[in-house]
């Protein structure tokens, strides 16, 4: 018999098994469709973001929707800049680093600039010692969005090379905002079945075993 004792408020099988998988088979996503993305889905999407947790209850996330063809050139643009500098420091990796498909701006269906607002100085409870909290709550809502996405059937890539500062000029932003990720959402003509960069030979993902540590970081790793 198992030892293990019935909890009321945990899920179904099914249900729990659901949630490993869209965790599992969530995958940073660079090649897109132009199919569009269903108004009722995207709005799942970000409704997903929106119950994100948030340091004091901040809700420190911005989403700026690019319709503009225009401006999501530009934003192409900027992103390009940012990898060919990006490679010029990358020594020996460079000419493999850029053989690599670092997004999926032009392809895309939504393209969403993901942000943190000003006046954020206002919120002092859970950030005093800690100010990045505001990003890591922003991080935790765009994860809500990466796995409604992937639940959705509709993938998601979060860049982040781009010059910022760049990016709230284009974007009209106000002094003490700032732009955290560009969100490139859409139909895929399949997932990756591991993560792109270790399909591209760039990375290795370790196990959790070598990151699990009891009490003190060990000394010898
Ligand atoms: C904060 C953050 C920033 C990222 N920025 C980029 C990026 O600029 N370009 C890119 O191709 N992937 C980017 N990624 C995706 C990662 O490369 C990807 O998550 C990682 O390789 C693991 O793959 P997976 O998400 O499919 O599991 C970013 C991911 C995170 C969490």
């Amino acid at each position: 018999m198992s030892d293990q004792k019935i909890n009321a408020f945990a899920y179904s099988d099914a249900d729990k098994s659901a949630i490993q998988r869209v965790i599992s088979q969530r995958r940073d996503m660079r090649h897109f469709t132009s199919d569009p993305v269903d108004k009722k889905i995207l709005n799942n999407i970000f409704m997903a973001a929106h119950h994100a947790p948030s340091v004091g209850l901040m809700q420190p996330w911005r989403f700026m929707r690019i319709t503009d063809g225009a401006l999501r050139q530009q934003i192409a643009q900027l992103v390009e800049e940012e990898r060919q500098h990006t490679a010029q420091q990358l020594g020996e990796r460079k000419s493999q680093f850029l053989k690599l498909k670092v997004e999926g701006i032009k392809e895309c269906a939504e393209l969403v600039v993901a942000a943190l607002p000003d006046g954020r100085e206002q919120h002092v409870f859970g950030r005093r010692t800690l100010p990045e909290m505001d990003l890591a709550s922003l991080s935790c809502a765009i994860q809500n969005m990466w796995l409604v996405a992937r639940s959705e059937g509709i993938g998601m890539g979060w860049v982040s090379l781009f010059d910022p500062d760049k990016l709230t000029e284009l974007l009209r932003m106000p002094e003490g905002s700032k732009p955290i990720a560009v969100l490139c959402i859409g139909h895929v003509p399949e997932f990756y079945q591991q993560p792109m960069l270790v399909q591209e030979n760039w990375a290795e993902a370790r196990p959790l075993e070598e990151f699990l540590y009891e009490n003190h970081w060990p000394e010898e790793l």
